[in-house]
């Protein structure tokens, strides 16, 4: 495959990213395809287009992009190394060829030339770096005059049945992305401003919204169980206890359980809104 991919790097870290890339959070982004996290992007897709595909994780969605530009290739990168393992082996495993991926800063992709890729794309990533402006200028240089950057962040979440745990679940994750971190936790409805920012003229963005919807009882024991993990990982417990001093250890297992009890509730449900937007350079 052809490839503007140069030797790879340590990166340096420009993220608030809460999580850890542990196992419980690497098993939730591992579940992300194209179909139900990049929907709206597939019809601008060519069978040969280059694609960059900033903060990647474990490149579920990266590899899955790979499959729509056939005579093309994508780049996943992210921050960290730990996820692009698993990335790997996945590409291999699934035999997909044409994706590769390294080490690069959202906020600083100074490997890659202006006007490289056909599109770059990033999902649930604005939000865990502390300059969003600065990624979508870096990922608006990197793509060609004509090319798209899209994104997709969430904006909002609403569930039932309305337990006072998971209220408070939710309530952490807003203060430790926000006040702790200094992210931007759930910007999906203005996303299309960070964009105008970055220098796309408002004409040239297009914004859509998408969702997740976790209500069957296979998604009710997925989503749970990752949760009742996720909530008492130590880096949360780092968090929230720790450093954010937001609860007690006993609250965060009492969240887990919530979690627990939610997965079991035939009437449990649990969406994610999502904004989208497409911009065109
Ligand atoms: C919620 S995960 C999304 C992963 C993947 N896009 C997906 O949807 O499956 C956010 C990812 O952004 C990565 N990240 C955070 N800050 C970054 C930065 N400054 N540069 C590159 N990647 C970053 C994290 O390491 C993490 O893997």
């Amino acid at each position: 495959m052809t490839t503007v991919l140069p030797s790879s790097r340590t990166g340096t870290s420009s993220s608030v990213y809460a999580s850890s890339h542990d196992p419980a959070t690497l098993r939730t982004h591992k579940w992300r395809n194209v179909a139900n996290s990049a929907a709206y992007l597939v019809p601008y897709l060519k069978p040969d287009m280059k694609i960059l595909d900033v903060g990647c994780g474990p490149g579920t969605i990266t590899i899955d992009l790979a499959r729509y530009v056939p005579e093309g290739y994508v780049i996943g990168v992210e921050y960290a190394n730990k996820p692009l393992t698993a990335a790997r082996e996945l590409a291999e495993s699934e035999k997909v060829t044409n994706v590769q991926f390294a080490i690069a800063d959202a906020l600083d992709l100074n490997k890659y030339a202006d006007d490289s890729f056909d599109v770059v794309h990033a999902h649930q990533v604005l939000q865990h770096v502390p300059d969003p402006v600065k990624a979508l200028k870096e990922m608006r240089r990197v793509a060609k005059p004509g090319g798209i950057i899209a994104a997709r962040e969430s904006a909002a979440m609403t569930w039932y049945p309305k337990v006072p745990e998971i209220e408070q679940w939710y309530t952490l994750h807003i203060k430790v992305g926000k006040e702790l971190l200094g992210g931007s936790p759930d910007p999906g409805s203005y996303i299309h401003v960070w964009a105008q920012e970055a220098g796309f003229a408002r004409k040239d963005i297009t914004c859509t919204a998408g969702t997740w919807c976790f209500n069957t009882p296979e998604d009710r024991k997925w989503w749970s169980s990752v949760w009742t993990q996720r909530v008492v990982t130590p880096r949360s417990i780092e968090n929230a206890v720790d450093r954010g001093g937001y609860c007690t250890k006993e609250d965060l297992f009492n969240m887990a359980n919530a979690w627990e009890n939610w997965g079991r509730d035939e009437n449990g449900w649990f969406t994610i809104l999502h904004g989208e937007i497409i911009c065109r350079k």
